[in-house]
């Protein structure tokens, strides 16, 4: 973590290193090119110089096989280089299923970070390797920008909304963790570090510092007190949706449109229940704008998602 100035910082993935060969290749290729323009002005500013003896007649207006063998073998190489990235792209921004998520709320100026089990750490996340990592993140106040340079991967923590990014490390070590947005005066403060461990040692870790109870029960906590029981409980008089099965299922508005429920839909639902009316339903729900910090509301959502599906009541996409 504390290396001096190298070319590329350490490459702690496969995607890692596949964005590194990727990025060689570009600029091999692009020097390649560059270098034969070079090359060729050069030979070509001494062979037609002034006063040179050479023969100047006749010269050719246009050679057909050359243009085109100019144009479109670079062409060519371009676009599989456009496919290749564009396939890599895709890789690393769908997280596999079987992800191991973890919650991000970032913050001027720092990383607060809570794991599935509750264990909470700030400018530090432990993760195991060879195990898929996907971080739900958000922001409390500003832009920030979550980005782990030894695993070449970075996204915007927007305040009001989820942003996922994904990785699976496969080397055990310390990694720099920055932020890449501008976020005020402390900006280059806002730093971490990712601690990358054998499976076993992160599974000690993970049992070690269990001061809490977990994000569902934390979330169920807060959903008693918050009152959320008193409409959204199967026994309530009034009439509010189901809640269990949510995450996942496809739900109809009243103006007609449907969308299929995620982390923001649910946090929309809290902050601003009055946008999206499901279907059926009055819109009788006060907004918990002011109540809820990012990390309750991600509690909260955690509670929802421990439902489960064994009691659905509504239809699956
Ligand atoms: Cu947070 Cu820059």
């Amino acid at each position: 973590m504390s290396e001096g100035l190298t070319l590329l910082p350490p490459a702690a993935s496969a995607a890692a290193r596949g964005t590194d060969v990727l990025y060689l290749t570009l600029v091999g290729f692009s020097g390649l090119i560059a270098g034969i323009f070079i090359a060729l002005i050069v030979i070509f500013s001494y062979r037609y110089r002034q006063n040179a003896r050479i023969n100047r007649d006749n010269p050719p207006s246009h050679a057909r096989g050359l243009e085109a063998a100019w144009t479109i073998a670079p062409l060519l190489v371009f676009l599989s280089l456009f496919a290749w990235a564009a396939r890599d792209y895709v890789l690393q921004t769908r997280a596999p299923a079987d992800a191991m998520q973890v919650f991000v709320v970032a913050r001027q100026w720092m990383w607060k970070v809570e794991h599935p089990n509750g264990r909470r750490e700030i400018n530090e996340l432990h993760i195991p390797i060879n195990t898929p990592i996907k971080l739900v993140m958000t922001s409390q106040d500003v832009i920030h920008s979550f980005f782990v340079p030894a695993f070449r991967n970075k996204r915007d923590v927007v305040p009001g909304r989820y942003s996922t990014l994904w990785f699976q490390a496969d080397r055990a070590g310390e990694y720099l963790l920055l932020c890449a947005e501008y976020c005020g005066t402390d900006h280059s403060e806002m730093k971490g570090r990712i601690v990358a461990m054998e499976p076993e040692d992160y599974a000690r870790w993970e049992e070690r510092g269990v001061s809490h109870p977990g994000l569902a029960q934390r979330g169920y906590a807060l959903f008693r007190r918050h009152g959320c029981m008193g409409c959204h409980a199967a026994a309530s008089t009034v009439h509010a949706p189901e809640l269990s099965g949510l995450p996942g299922r496809r739900v109809h508005f009243s103006d007609g449109r449907t969308i299929v429920a995620d982390d923001t839909y649910m946090r929309d639902s809290m902050i601003e229940p009055q946008k999206d009316i499901v279907a059926g339903y009055d819109a009788i729900m006060p907004s918990f704008k002011n109540q809820l910090n990012e990390e309750e509301i991600l509690a909260i959502i955690e509670y929802i998602r421990s439902l489960g599906s064994d009691q659905l009541m509504g239809e699956r996409p």
